[in-house]
């Protein structure tokens, strides 16, 4: 086959681009698991939980593979709207939606609701895909320097004081932030959200499944759910499968469905996700055990790494994007699957694995990864 005739302009181009990824260490290269699980999101163990497997391969075997269509054609299912229904009684919320994923979730959410003339109000540590999904919408973004549970809410109060237009405000924030793994004090951001009439808006990708009496999220152990406009959650991290479910006010879920150009726009995920998705809330329901082992576990790795108490996120910053490469590397070499995180998914500088905790590591296992660690980092 003869290959493209690229442009001279455009060849020499993508040689820059790919030259300069290379000079500041920043390539990157999917690699399957090898080890130990340390770093994927799979916290709860549900990808391989075998409910899940057997209620999705039946409703493989029952309903086919693909959905199809969009939602709004033929790939509807009940299922679909079943489990949406549960979820959102699951969050306490009037109604859910789900998506195929939870970047096309927060696409959908901050270009549905924020219009021209309102402000976002987005955490400088916030995911890439609520960045994007700010930058898609057509309000104006203010990025406020990140607050965590060690924090005060000076900076955001003084900016949300100040805005005084006519728009509508919203502020976004992660309840868990991914990278650093430290909590947004939920508390305070719903006083000052009431303060301002600004609508929060919580992503809680790392904590649905995982905190809260019933394992819904940090919206539920902090009691804010009253003072949250809509949560996103992923299903393909603790829940163990893929997608993300938008809960909140009917009025707001079905303007989602009337609106948001991921939805609409996008074939249905496989009817059979849906199937995995119910038995995924039937575990957590039934195996709180899991979530409590996951804690205690996140709490053990941490002293013995003499890190402060914290989530199941669990940042070791190494700073030079080389450096992180090569330490995840020897790690590896060791048999735990850990992986470096370098900029932009990380400020500059601040290179880091990105240990994960699963309820299914024992003490021992993570003993044998702390001084695994440890040894690594000295070279
Ligand atoms: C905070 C946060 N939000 C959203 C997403 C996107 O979810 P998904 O992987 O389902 O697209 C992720 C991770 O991928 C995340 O960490």
């Amino acid at each position: 086959m003869r290959p493209f005739d690229l442009s001279e302009r455009l060849r020499d181009r993508l040689a820059a681009r790919l030259t300069s990824i290379d000079r500041d260490g920043l390539r990157r290269t999917p690699r399957p698991p090898v080890g130990i699980d340390l770093s994927s999101n799979d916290y709860l163990g549900l990808a391989q939980h075998p409910l899940l497997k057997q209620r999705m391969a039946e409703a493989v075997l029952a309903d086919g593979v693909g959905s199809t269509g969009s939602r709004l054609l033929r790939g509807e299912r009940e299922a679909f709207q079943r489990v949406e229904q549960r979820f959102a009684g699951f969050k306490g919320a009037e109604r859910s939606l789900y998506f195929s994923s939870g970047y096309l979730a927060n696409l959908a959410v901050l270009t549905a609701f924020p219009e021209e003339g309102d402000v976002i109000f987005s955490d400088e540590r916030n995911h890439a895909s609520l960045i994007d999904g700010a930058r898609l919408s057509r309000a104006r973004r203010v990025i406020f320097p990140h607050i965590s549970s060690r924090h005060d809410m000076g900076a955001l109060a003084k900016l949300l004081r100040e805005e005084d237009g006519p728009g509508q405000k919203f502020v976004v924030v992660e309840s868990l932030f991914s990278m650093d793994g430290d909590e947004a004090p939920l508390p305070e951001y719903a006083a000052l959200c009431r303060e301002t009439g600004a609508a929060l808006i919580v992503d809680e990708a790392h904590a649905v499944g995982i905190y809260g009496a019933t394992g819904s999220g940090l919206i539920e152990a902090r009691g804010v759910a009253d003072d949250v406009f809509v949560s996103i959650n992923t299903a393909g991290k603790a829940m163990g499968v893929s997608g993300a479910f938008v809960t909140g006010p009917a009025d707001a879920i079905e303007l989602l469905v009337q609106r948001a150009r991921p939805f609409i726009f996008s074939t249905a995920p496989p009817p059979a996700v849906a199937a995995a998705l119910d038995a995924s809330l039937d575990v957590i329901a039934a195996e709180p055990e899991r979530r409590v082992r996951l804690l205690e576990r996140s709490r053990y790795l941490r002293a013995r790494l003499g890190m402060p108490e914290g989530s199941q996120i669990v940042p070791v910053i190494v700073g030079d994007n080389q450096r992180a490469a090569r330490v995840a590397a020897e790690i590896q070499a060791a048999g735990f699957d850990v992986r470096a995180i370098r900029p932009p998914t990380v400020p500059e500088g601040t290179a880091r694995l990105r240990v994960s905790v699963n309820c299914e590591l024992s003490e021992e296992t993570l003993d044998r990864f702390a001084a695994v660690l440890e040894q690594a980092l000295r070279v």
